[in-house]
């Protein structure tokens, strides 16, 4: 390998999000463990990104700042070789954060009252984009078949056809399931929702995270009527590991839309500010990285190979959905015959594992999973240990 995976900065006391976790939990910094729950990873910052961070603090000044035409420019070219998809930087709008941008969709695009379609376990925001916002939330369950998810077509064909649904919030690739979803899956979704006047937020910040075989399909990309009919938000936060940076796009090819969007977006911040290192580092990311990028889905699929194999010959009974794209890996515990507090009890007292526990993200996520991969092998093997030493105490 060309790049450091092996090497961790332990984020104790740092602010970081994803280890206060570990603080609260009082893991001392001797245990050598590592959370495996918010989704940032445990690799170090690509050398091309530190570098061009470096350069700009040392050429330039931290005054104001609007997208460079370098940033859009990179953005465009990163979807094109990388997704096939020739967006045009005039539909690119500056978010700061995917989350904000489909909070301010909800807002923009919807009324109070209105309906707005997810489907679950999903990502927790967005439920409360809707709740959250006072709109009515249309819960569309997916299938689940052993370890497999799937749109359920009839329950997204009825949810749309509820007057009051305005808004499908899809998850592309789907956290916390990992599916990348086909492009005639896409398709399907686009027209039920194209039948029913139903617009689409398709939230694509997973979108270059994919599993070897899996191939994304940018929702915008199924045609002329449905990119018409479609937000496509995304960022580089994931991809490359820089989410403090909160530099994230909206794509609105439709014109009508996207001035609404950046209308209203002006009405409730008239002065709104982009980090001027975000630019810098998005743009250094998509020019320079794809190669770390490459070698950094190697890691975690080997991560992915090494738990796949570890659950099939200890607990055969833990189903581990298949992994197709993001680092987040989805698995049922439910077969351990325990309860999903007693299971969260375990992980953190016993097994000192720190996972996202799986019902955060809904009702069916009860007694679930998400573990981080993102992160040294080494880790995920010593976890692993700790894992059969705890559960081996209560299951068969
Ligand atoms: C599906 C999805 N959307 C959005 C986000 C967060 O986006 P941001 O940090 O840009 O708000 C995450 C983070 O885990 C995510 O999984």
């Amino acid at each position: 390998m060309k790049y450091d995976f092996t090497t961790v900065h332990k984020r104790f006391h740092t602010g970081s999000g994803k280890w206060n976790t570990l603080e609260k939990f009082g893991v001392k910094e001797s245990e050598d463990i590592i959370p495996f729950s918010v989704a940032d990873m445990e690799f170090v910052t690509a050398p091309e990104i530190v570098e061009a961070i470096k350069h700009e603090l040392d050429t330039s000044i931290m005054g104001y700042a609007n997208p460079t035409d370098g940033y859009l420019e990179s953005v465009c070219e990163w979807f094109k070789s990388r997704h096939n998809w020739e967006p045009k930087p005039e539909w690119m709008l500056s978010t700061q954060g995917v989350v904000n941008a489909f909070f301010e969709a909800v807002r923009v695009f919807t009324e109070k009252g209105d309906g707005i379609i997810i489907t679950t376990p999903v990502y927790h925001p967005m439920y409360m984009a809707a709740t959250n916002n006072g709109r009515k939330l249309i819960d569309c369950p997916m299938t689940h078949e052993g370890a497999h998810y799937g749109i359920d077509f009839e329950a997204l064909e009825q949810a749309a056809s509820d007057p009051q649904a305005k808004m499908l919030l899809l998850c592309s690739p789907h956290n916390p399931c990992g599916r990348v979803w086909t492009r005639e899956e896409l398709e399907r979704i686009a027209y039920v929702c194209l039948k029913h006047n139903v617009l689409v937020v398709s939230d694509e910040i997973h979108c270059d995270l994919l599993m070897p075989g899996h191939t994304h399909t940018v929702f915008a990309s199924l045609g002329e009527e449905v990119a018409q009919n479609c937000l496509v938000l995304t960022a580089p936060s994931k991809t490359f590991n820089i989410a403090g940076l909160q530099t994230s796009t909206a794509f609105i090819p439709n014109q009508k839309l996207r001035e609404k969007y950046f209308a209203a977006l002006k009405l409730l911040n008239p002065n709104p500010k982009c980090n001027i290192l975000g630019y810098c580092a998005a743009e250094a990311a998509y020019r320079n990285c794809a190669g770390w990028l490459d070698e950094c889905l190697k890691v975690i699929d080997a991560n992915r190979k090494t738990v796949v194999e570890f659950m099939a010959r200890e607990f055969p009974q833990v189903k581990v959905t298949e992994l197709e794209g993001t680092y987040l890996l989805w698995m049922d515990l439910n077969a351990f015959g325990l309860d999903y507090r007693e299971i969260e009890r375990i992980n953190r007292e016993e097994a000192r594992l720190f996972f996202d526990e799986g019902y955060v993200f809904g009702e069916k996520g009860k007694g679930f999973e998400r573990w981080n991969l993102a992160c040294p092998t080494r880790y995920i093997r010593e976890a692993l240990e700790r894992f059969r030493g705890a559960y081996s105490r209560y299951v068969k």
